[in-house]
């Protein structure tokens, strides 16, 4: 029986995968690294150090960089990124979002948050979205990083929930297979062909809908 649904934040409650996407690609920019769309989907839902060493591995010829400069590169991705989401309203709570978090709650099915960025209560808050999550998973206090289970494992304890009773919520294939690897039923946004290992792909968030997601978990 379905006990709670784990969201994903960037790219599934708003869109600040594109905000990340933009950060990253100015950043590349500045560093004359090639950096498109295409490999951008491989730094989704991925940590902003393991994104940087991605990003790095794109260099035409190897930069040997100190952890300093690593850490200081880390940091002028996040201030650009960091200035995109300042402009962040209500109004960019992704399409069917509130509706669908609505119909959860009214079904007495809890809410999670589950997202790898640091930034994550910030952008929560700037949605004026908090209300709508019984726990929000604060990443610091984790060892692994997507696509490990942990944080999706995290939440369904901390809502005393068996991992098996939950739906996660993903835009990304690191996150998929985090949902995944935890055992829980996993819902992707996004392109069909971007995840083979979900359970159900939806083209967008107007089309999460709790009544069609019940049938498909219980199928
Ligand atoms: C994930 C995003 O939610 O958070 C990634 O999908 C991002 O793109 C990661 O790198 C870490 O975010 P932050 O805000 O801590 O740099
Ligand atoms: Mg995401």
């Amino acid at each position: 029986k379905l006990e709670a649904v784990i969201f994903d934040l960037d790219g599934v409650i708003t869109d600040t995968a594109e905000y990340h996407y933009l950060a990253w690609k100015a950043l590349a920019d500045e560093l004359g690294i090639p950096f498109t769309r295409e490999f951008n989907e491989n730094l989704k839902g991925v940590s902003r150090m393991d994104s940087l060493n991605l990003l790095l591995g794109q260099a035409a010829s190897p930069l040997s960089l100190t952890e300093e400069e690593m850490v200081q590169l880390a940091d002028r991705k996040n201030g650009l990124y960091q200035e995109l989401i300042e402009q962040i309203t209500p109004a960019d709570l992704l399409p069917g979002i509130p509706e669908f978090v609505a119909d959860i709650k009214q079904n007495g099915i809890k809410v999670g948050l589950a997202s790898a960025s640091k930034n994550a209560l910030f952008v929560v808050k700037r949605l004026e979205a908090e209300h709508y999550f019984d726990v929000i998973v604060d990443v610091t206090t984790l060892k692994r990083n997507k696509p490990d289970p942990e944080i999706f494992l995290t939440a369904a304890a901390l809502l005393g929930v068996e991992p098996g009773n939950c739906i996660g919520v993903e835009d990304a294939a690191s996150g998929v297979d985090a949902i995944k690897g935890a055992d829980m039923f996993a819902v992707a946004v996004g392109l069909e062909s971007l995840f083979p290992h979900a359970d159900v792909v939806l083209p967008d968030t107007s089309r999460l809908n709790l009544n069609d997601l019940i049938k498909q978990f219980a199928g």
